[in-house]
């Protein structure tokens, strides 16, 4: 594969909204923090960015960014019962989130939108391009996205977004692209951008999901980006921008932009019914826990439901 651009090496998770369709859950914990069987949403995440290459890692964090912070620490007294019990499964898997990169935070003092969040990076990132990974969006790791995502842009340049076809009456719910095909089956190219439109206003079923590879000139477009929808600075409404100042002027800098179509499994987890289908997905799939696990959901469909 030709090498026409920086290596990708920081990865960006944006985890400071205030995820209120998950109060009162969320009141006082971040809803990144909740567990997916027995690991938090938001290390299935930075899994994602470590196995995709990117082991440094900025955290975008707002109020109760504490535990966040924690978990991807030290517990030296955790650490130090459970080798005094000689259980070392246990303090491998306590010791395994704070070995897996090297983590930064910065903090958003305002929850003022995605894009802002997006912004708050740019003294980190620098001058080169980055991945996004929204901290509530999970990935199965088995269908790798980021990756490929990783060798569009370095193939094609400009920004990468992720795309997963949806339910018409489903596109409310996220950023849509108009799109147009590429010589990859997989990637096309995306003409324009609107958020959570209205189904009549759609100009595809492609939604954008939470991954992103971006380059490093969204920074001066988010600077100047009013806030849209919900009041808030929307980072599709910079991307919108970059698919418009490219399709003026071929060289135009930070673009084109492109979508890699996604169809693996994907879950929402700050949405209550995708968190738990998440929860009884990966449970069921699990070698230690899946066995009893999915024996108890079989008697309990049959005999409940
Ligand atoms: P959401 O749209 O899910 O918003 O944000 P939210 O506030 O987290 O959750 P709800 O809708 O109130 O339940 C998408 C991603 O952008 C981050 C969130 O943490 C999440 O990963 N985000 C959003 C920020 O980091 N800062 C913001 O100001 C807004």
């Amino acid at each position: 594969m030709s090498q026409k651009h920086p290596r990708i090496s920081k990865a960006v998770i944006p985890a400071a909204g205030l995820g209120t369709r998950f109060l009162p859950a969320t009141k006082a914990t971040p809803k990144e923090m909740l567990p997916v069987v027995d690991k938090p949403a938001i290390q299935y995440v930075v899994e994602e960015a470590v196995a995709a290459g990117l082991d440094d890692v900025l955290m975008v964090t707002g109020r109760n960014k504490r535990p966040l912070e924690d978990h991807f620490d030290r517990n030296y007294e955790l650490e130090s019962a459970l080798a005094n019990k000689g259980d070392a499964e246990r303090l491998a898997k306590v010791q395994e989130s704070s070995d897996l990169a090297t983590m930064h935070y910065v903090r958003q003092g305002d929850p003022k939108g995605l894009g802002h969040a997006v912004l708050c990076a740019a003294p980190h990132v620098g001058d080169e391009p980055f991945a996004v990974l929204l901290g509530d969006d999970l990935i199965d790791p088995r269908d790798p996205l980021l990756q490929r995502m990783i060798e569009v842009q370095e193939v094609y340049g400009g920004s990468v977004v992720a795309l997963m076809e949806v339910e018409p009456e489903q596109i409310h719910l996220y950023g849509c692209a108009a799109v147009k095909p590429t010589a990859d089956s997989d990637v096309v190219q995306v003409t324009g951008l609107i958020e959570k439109p209205d189904p009549a206003e759609a100009p595809s079923s492609y939604a954008i999901i939470g991954r992103y590879v971006l380059d490093p000139h969204i920074f001066d477009i988010l600077r100047r980006t009013e806030p849209g929808r919900g009041n808030e600075i929307q980072l599709t409404d910079a991307l919108q921008q970059l698919t418009q100042n490219h399709s003026a002027t071929a060289d135009a800098a930070g673009g084109p932009v492109h979508g890699v179509v996604f169809k693996g499994r994907r879950y929402d987890t700050g949405d209550r019914g995708d968190y738990l289908r998440a929860i009884v997905r990966l449970a069921c799939e699990r070698e230690d826990l899946g066995p009893d696990f999915r024996n108890w959901l079989k008697r309990y469909v049959a005999e409940e439901m």
